[in-house]
């Protein structure tokens, strides 16, 4: 296995990191097409960089990062790893990749907006504006395991939600950690 610039590899690897997020999305829901998924893989490279775990010509998952606020936070967007190869530090090392290459270009945050759009953590359904503080603080997982328990294990710590991100009841629950160089 590799880590390897998605940038550079040939169009068959990044018609794999499209399929990716077709495909490799449960809860939160991934891209609906190939299509939109390969415009987002454009994006991802033309406005940030992206990093892919390769398996001879296999795409294992994939990672990319998104400037923001000039340069001083960097989003990490998106990042999937291919069911039959989770759990086993796949995603640590991706995320661990994204952070090195952020820091390497400026980056003071990094950050990350992970979805509940399918009623999983304690977040969902609820009138956030009531307590935003307190729904924060007793966020939970409902039991499906949502990817904001992933995160935390990385060093990232909840820094907000954005209420109906995703239609009503159905919030971006925002995590960040600082860059390190
Ligand atoms: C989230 C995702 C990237 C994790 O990748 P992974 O390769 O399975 O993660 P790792 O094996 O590196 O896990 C690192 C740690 O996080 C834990 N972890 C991973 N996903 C978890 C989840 N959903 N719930 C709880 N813990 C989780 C692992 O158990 C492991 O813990 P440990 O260090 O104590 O052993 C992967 O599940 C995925 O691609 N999901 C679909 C796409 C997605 O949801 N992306 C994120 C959108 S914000």
């Amino acid at each position: 296995m590799e880590i390897v610039d998605l940038a550079c590899q040939p169009e068959p690897i990044r018609a794999q990191a499209a399929v990716l997020l077709v495909d490799h999305f449960d809860e939160p829901r991934g891209w609906p097409t190939v299509a939109l998924a390969r415009d987002e893989v454009v994006r991802v490279l033309r406005d940030g960089f992206a990093r892919a775990m390769l398996d001879g010509e296999v795409l294992l998952g994939w990672i990319g990062g998104q400037p923001e606020y000039g340069g001083r936070v960097w989003e990490l967007h998106p990042l999937v790893v291919r069911r039959e190869d989770r759990g086993r530090g796949l995603g640590r090392t991706l995320v661990g990749k994204f952070g090195a290459e952020a820091a390497r270009r400026g980056a003071l945050t990094l950050t990350l907006g992970t979805d509940d759009d399918s009623g999983m953590t304690s977040l969902a359904g609820v009138d956030l504006y009531g307590d935003v503080p307190r729904h924060i603080a007793e966020l939970h997982d409902l039991g499906r395991g949502h990817p904001f328990l992933f995160y935390p294990k990385l060093g990232f710590v909840v820094t907000g939600v954005m209420p109906d991100a995703n239609g009503r009841g159905r919030p971006d629950i925002y995590m960040s950690k600082p860059a390190q160089c």
